[in-house]
């Protein structure tokens, strides 16, 4: 397995590259990311090339057994280019053109910074294609970072063809955005604006089409990037990009993954402390874009902060972190960064060094995996999560969400994080896959919210369903169209007839009160069980023969249907009219598991993380312990644990932030 740190050797003089190798294979290291922001020192004047330096910093680490990821250096256009590319640099939407200084200053769709990083990424492959030591490519940095959107003239030329290449006609474009409205009809291409901030609150159905617009801008970029590699490399040596997990959402990053090797990601837990599901969140919405192991190409490995840093990784964190992206399919892991740097923007983000670069605390406890994986590294990797549950996710929904979220407080991210931390904390694999994936091999679909839907996504699901599958549809679903117009018949539009419902009403109740609901016990064999939503609730109407499972029990909605079952084709499907938190709602999904014949891990102490990774039939458990206590685990019988090479007895004990990789059968029948 790789295992690695983030290098910047022109940080240091070169006299020290030998003992920064040196200590990095002592810890194990066997891989190095590098040259990612150098373009300065790669082409200090334009065409005048200076690659020694990278070849002599590859050959020395090559020495002690380290391979090279290269990075592309666009994210860091030098201030030569950007003096003599002006037009380069990106606008922002309140129309004011970026100046150097930082970093991802251009624009994505400009012409003649397309042509220079076409130049420089060639330039670069022809240097090292050759090199025996480089194994991957990375693409620029974080794509999006800084800027996501770009609002210059180019732009927004290219935003009119591209409205031109996807509707045809003004006809076409007026009917699918309603121009009608407030006298938007445009008489020609050329009167479409951007919706910069000046336009005030434009035209939602404009504001959605220029996402998308902006987000393929990144992935024709990108893909300019792997076009110039690929006339040069060879097949072995990939290309990825490291993207920014979940949480970075303005992106569609299935599209930007699609045409990459392998998908790589920058997870710094610290920021989301005290909630490890949600970086597990991170980490399989990573997994789900090509449906494969992924790699971390910058994992925590110190405190972190530009200018006030966040508080030290603890004792034996480090580590834990770097294991539960393992646990969830990570089959690399590079450390941001190996030494701290001294200077300049980032002097305060940590590394496995510190400043004075001497091996500390962290380097140790980086060490001690670097021995774990030596050993068992290869059992580990290119293993995936068995296949049970899947949540769907959707770009176009993040985007109109934001845009207009509909009630206060109503949060894209917060309602898929809902429902993926009850299924984590039932221990069920989840996936997370977009509306269109095939979904035949989960036994459970969960849908928290899909508010725009496609004909072609309805359809998915409706078949999904028809052959056997169980969906679970979260409110407010249904009712936008692909153009972001509101849908012209009962809500939830093209997904009412296979759940079997209709909206009759809706409450925007936002956050700052709740509506109660009462679940039919009889139905559901839960108990009496009344529990409290809040944000949204859609007060429901059932069709034919579907089953009303809860009922509001406040309002003047009390009584009316809130919770309803219906069967389609040989499958089920549920629609959920109210949103509530993970706590709220987790006997009802864990009801909702039961059902399909999935088994949820039963007393897993609070705190403590299930994972599971199967290969070549032999599935592989991770324990994770994120808390700073002992914990005992029960385990379903007596297993065997990789990292001690020991049998466990029906239980097991974690140390504080400890782990466990059980598996059912002895390694020796792993290899
Ligand atoms: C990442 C980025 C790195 C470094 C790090 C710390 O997002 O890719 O280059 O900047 O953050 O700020």
């Amino acid at each position: 397995m790789y295992y690695g740190a983030d290098y910047y050797p022109e940080h240091w003089p070169q006299e020290r590259w030998e003992t920064d190798a040196r200590l990095m294979r002592e810890a194990h290291i066997n891989l190095v990311r590098m040259g990612e922001f150098a373009w300065s020192l790669f082409e200090p004047q334009q065409e005048h090339y200076d690659w020694d330096w990278l070849k002599r910093a590859i050959d020395i680490l090559a020495a002690h057994g380290i391979s090279t990821v290269l990075g592309t250096p666009t994210a860091t256009p030098p201030a030569w280019l950007c003096q003599a590319y002006p037009g380069i640099m990106a606008v922002e939407r309140n129309s004011q053109r970026v100046t150097f200084g930082e970093r991802r200053q251009y624009c994505p769709t400009n012409a003649s910074y397309r042509a220079l990083s076409r130049g420089i990424v060639t330039a670069m492959a022809e240097q090292f294609a050759g090199n025996p030591h480089v194994v991957a490519w990375q693409l620029d940095n974080e794509f999006g970072g800084h800027h996501p959107r770009c609002y210059c003239p180019e732009c927004q030329c290219a935003f009119q063809d591209w409205l031109l290449q996807r509707y045809g006609t003004l006809a076409a474009l007026r009917e699918a955005w309603g121009t009608h409205f407030w006298s938007h009809d445009y008489t020609n291409w050329a009167q479409i604006p951007l919706p910069v901030d000046s336009n005030g609150v434009s035209n939602p159905c404009l504001e959605l089409d220029f996402y998308r617009f902006a987000s393929e801008q990144w992935v024709a970029y990108q893909q300019l990037q792997i076009e110039a590699l690929r006339r040069v490399i060879p097949a072995h040596q990939r290309i990825t990009h490291n993207l920014m997990g979940f949480n970075f959402q303005e992106i569609d990053y299935f599209d930007l993954a699609r045409e990459l090797d392998f998908v790589s990601w920058d997870n710094y837990p610290i920021f989301q402390t005290g909630d490890p599901a949600y970086i597990a969140l991170n980490h399989t919405a990573m997994r789900g874009l090509k449906d494969m192991p992924f790699w971390v190409m910058e994992e925590q490995s110190g405190p972190s902060g530009w200018q006030v840093m966040s508080r030290q990784p603890r004792p034996g964190q480090i580590r834990l972190w770097a294991y539960q992206a393992i646990a969830h399919g990570a089959d690399a892991i590079v450390y941001f960064r190996w030494r701290t740097c001294r200077f300049n923007t980032e002097e305060y983000w940590h590394g496995i060094l510190e400043h004075h670069g001497q091996p500390r605390r962290r380097y140790y406890e980086v060490q001690q995996m670097g021995q774990e994986l030596a050993r068992v590294g290869e059992k580990l990797e290119g293993a995936m999560p068995p296949k049970a549950a899947a949540i769907i996710m959707s770009y176009d929904d993040i985007r109109t969400l934001r845009l207009q979220p509909g009630a206060r407080g109503l949060a894209y991210n917060d309602i898929i994080s809902s429902y993926f931390r009850a299924l984590h904390q039932l221990g069920i694999p989840v996936d997370i896959v977009p509306p269109n994936a095939d979904l035949s091999l989960y036994k459970l679909v969960v849908a928290p919210i899909l508010h725009l839907v496609t004909q072609e996504w309805a359809d998915n699901l409706s078949n999904y369903v028809n052959q056997g599958g169980t969906l679970w549809v979260g409110a407010r679903s249904g009712v936008k169209d692909t153009s972001n117009r509101v849908v012209d018949s009962p809500l939830p539009g093209l997904l009412a007839e296979l759940c079997g419902v209709e909206v009759e009403e809706y409450d925007a109740i936002g956050r700052a009160s709740t509506c109660e609901v009462e679940l039919d016990k009889a139905l559901l064999g839960l108990g009496e069980l009344r529990l409290a939503g809040h944000t949204w609730c859609d007060i429901l109407q059932p069709r034919g023969d579907t089953e009303t499972l809860a009922y509001y029990a406040s309002d003047y909605y009390t009584g009316k249907p809130a919770l309803t079952r219906t069967r389609y084709g040989l499958g089920t499907a549920f629609y959920c009219g109210f949103m509530t938190d993970t706590g709220t709602m987790l006997p009802l999904v864990r009801y909702l598991v039961e059902s399909t014949g999935l088994e949820p891990w039963s007393g897993l102490p609070e705190g403590v993380e299930v994972a599971r990774r199967a290969k070549e039939g032999i599935e592989l458990t991770y324990l994770l312990n994120h808390t700073t206590e002992p914990q005992s685990v029960a385990l379903p019988g007596a297993m065997f644990e990789l990292l001690t090479q020991t049998n466990t007895s029906s239980s097991i004990e974690l140390g504080p932030y400890g782990l466990a990789i059980l598996s059912p059968v002895a390694i020796d029948k792993l290899s």
